[in-house]
């Protein structure tokens, strides 16, 4: 037989007892020739098995509440009143007990594992920080001390150092602001202000604010073809903050006198598809899975001359995925690419 609950091992306890009993009352009856009563027999080892089966049930009634309960006060992390806490011995409580700690180990090694992950982002942000911060404010002391060192009384470069050192301070306060946006996001991000708005619309009017940077590389902006307003459902004004970064980002990467074209695809009843396509350098393969981190850069060097900072598309996604929808890019090195992402349609 298996034992499951408390109670079956305190009867065969007391059973085994009584049992135990009844064999010591035949020996010593045999042994001093005594002639017990058939009653003796009867009576002697019941009541021993009574009287034990109480005795034992009441120990384990105490050492469940007592000890059990101290488990059951960690896992639980709360002091629990003695009327919440039931347990009889008559109960399967070890296999309670079993499953319950499962449960409990199983949620803590996930939550250590999750600790974990956030702490490598942590130090791996961190390091991407500090390395972005450190080559502006190097060339910014380099600029000043050069300066400092005679540059100053020298017409022809004091100038030209000082705008280098501005330009150096522009981009630290670029990474600045987008670290800001970025945490700002994180922090809002459960409270977009979601609303209907006419998509097409709003496209036109980051084509307007965007026409003179794209003026500098004569850089054309257009619809795939002539749209009726689209209406969709979601927050205008994260969502004209990420068509800026795409269609600022088609500019910065397009080709001189090239083309940004937006489109828009009606995917099923409720999604429509946008995206933003360009026909400037294009994006290897290899870098495609990595290039909405944050800091992620291609050419790390040429996009430092661009002065981006690499905080633009990791923007764009966190935006996109707190409004539950998807991102995504396909590209071809020396041929354009083209950023899409999804939005519900109202
Ligand atoms: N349309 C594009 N064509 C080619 N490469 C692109 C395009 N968009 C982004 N990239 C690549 O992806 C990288 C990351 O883009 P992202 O917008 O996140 O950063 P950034 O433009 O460098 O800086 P910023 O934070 O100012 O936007 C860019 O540095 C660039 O190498
Ligand atoms: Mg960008």
């Amino acid at each position: 037989m298996k034992l499951i609950k408390p109670i079956q091992a305190i009867i065969l306890g007391s059973f085994g007892l009584a049992v135990l009993v009844l064999l010591v009352l035949i020996v010593v009856n045999f042994a001093m020739s005594l002639d017990f009563n058939l009653l003796v027999y009867i009576l002697i080892p019941l009541l021993t098995g009574v009287v034990s089966f109480a005795i034992f049930a009441a120990i384990f009634q105490i050492f469940l509440n007592e000890r059990i309960k101290m488990i059951y006060r960690v896992i639980a992390k709360k002091k629990f009143k003695d009327e919440e806490f039931e347990m009889s011995i008559s109960d399967d409580v070890f296999s309670k007990l079993e499953e319950d700690t499962t449960k409990w180990a199983k949620v803590h090694s996930d939550q250590i594992e999750k600790l974990e992950e956030q702490a490598a982002f942590r130090r791996e942000f961190l390091g991407n920080l500090a390395h972005e911060l450190k080559t502006p404010v190097f060339s910014i002391q380099g600029y000043i001390l050069t300066l400092l060192e005679g540059g100053l009384e020298d017409e022809n470069v004091n100038r030209e150092f000082l705008e280098r050192a501005l330009n150096g301070v522009d981009r630290i306060s670029a990474i600045l602001e987008d670290l800001d946006k970025i945490s700002m996001y994180e922090f809002d991000r459960y409270s977009l202000k979601i609303t209907d708005f006419n998509i097409v619309g709003l496209t036109k009017k980051i084509f307007g604010e965007l026409e003179g940077k794209a003026g500098d590389k004569n850089i054309s902006f257009e619809f795939s073809k002539s749209y009726e307003p689209i209406k969709v459902k979601a927050d205008e004004g994260k969502i004209a903050q990420v068509l800026t970064n795409l269609i600022s980002n088609s500019i910065s990467y397009g080709s001189q006198d090239g083309t940004t074209t937006v489109r828009f695809h009606d995917l099923d009843q409720k999604k429509l598809l946008v995206e933003v396509a360009d026909n400037g350098l294009g994006i290897a393969e290899s870098h495609l899975p990595r290039l909405f981190e944050r800091f992620y850069r291609v050419d790390k060097s040429r996009a430092r001359n661009i002065g981006g900072s690499g905080l633009g598309l990791a923007i764009v996604k966190h935006i996109i995925e707190a409004h539950g929808q998807a991102i995504n890019v396909r590209s071809t090195e020396g041929k354009g690419s083209t950023f899409s992402f999804t939005l519900e349609k109202a």
